[in-house]
């Protein structure tokens, strides 16, 4: 039975380090919406158990995280076109029938932080993009319907971005290997783990000039890694992942509740927590 207050969860492993419960609940407080959002821990092999419990005591919307977004992709009845070839979901919901839906909004929350945030024009600009894993593949759709000149996709293991491209027949998209990338970009984005381990990918510098955006997909309280690479390349412009992770929480919202929620002092007050 529906509790008195709708309800909502991240579910990831592990999860406590999640920022989805203080971005959602200052939605809510913002747009006037009564909900209650949780951070729930999810043993690694109880992901399915989990969500037919979670829908079962009539709770409302999930967001996804690591280790999930492939498995959620997989248990989702119906898919967003994005979601289907994100490969991966973020944000499940069920529907009036019970049915289950699956989205993916990182794509989205990239593109918006890039236009809306930043007044980055994607449109017709030579994009380069490091890294072929799941983050990159969440992405790839949104930022090709931007239309932009050209993608290209490098990463340490070339196979891997040769994959990604063929899952785009037909559009502006080629892969790469890191050492081989030519010529420079409007816009480079970081989609590795490498930050992770405070690495910087191995690519030339002269992909980076005084008119280049950079974007990495993370984010920290220090310059990340790769901000700071391109930076000291002499980078018109270097941004990090944080305003991407409201955004998308942000179409997450508007999913779930019909109203899309003004991120502007979400994204400062997150900035001045983490910092
Ligand atoms: P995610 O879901 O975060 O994308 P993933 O699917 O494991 O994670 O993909 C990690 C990506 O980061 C891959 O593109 C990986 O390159 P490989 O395919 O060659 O493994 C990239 N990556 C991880 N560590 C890296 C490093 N130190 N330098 C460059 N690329 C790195």
């Amino acid at each position: 039975m529906a509790g008195p207050v709708d309800s909502y969860a991240v579910m990831g492993n592990p999860v406590a380090h999640s920022k989805s419960p203080v971005i959602h609940t200052l939605f809510a407080d913002q747009t006037d919406q009564r909900l209650r959002y949780t951070a729930m821990l999810v043993d690694v092999d109880g992901f399915k158990k989990a969500i037919d419990e979670f829908f079962e005591n009539g709770d409302l919307g999930l967001s996804i995280t690591v280790p999930f977004k492939e498995e959620a992709w997989q248990l989702a009845e119906k898919r967003t076109s994005r979601a289907e070839k994100a490969g991966a979901v973020n944000t499940l919901w069920q529907d009036e029938h019970g049915q289950l839906h699956g989205d993916n909004t990182d794509g989205l929350g990239l593109v918006s932080d890039l236009k809306e945030n930043n007044g980055v024009t994607i449109k017709g600009a030579r994009v380069l993009i490091l890294g072929a894993g799941g983050a990159v593949r969440g992405v790839l759709e949104p930022i090709l319907s931007e239309q932009p000149a050209e993608v290209v996709i490098a990463n340490r293991t070339r196979s891997k971005a040769n994959t990604l491209v063929g899952l785009f027949p037909g559009e502006a998209i080629s892969a790469n290997g890191f050492e081989d990338i030519e010529g420079r970009f409007d816009l480079v984005i970081n989609g590795t783990a490498a930050s992770l381990q405070g690495e910087m990918p191995a690519i030339p510098g002269h992909v980076v000039d005084q008119n280049t955006c950079c974007y990495d997909m993370m984010y920290g309280a220090e310059e990340t890694v790769f901000n700071r690479w391109c930076r000291e390349q002499g980078a018109g412009k270097t941004i990090d992942g944080l305003g991407m992770l409201v955004e998308q929480a942000a179409e997450q919202f508007a999913i779930w509740r019909g109203v899309r929620p003004d991120t502007r002092n979400v994204l400062d007050l997150l900035r001045n927590e983490i910092a």
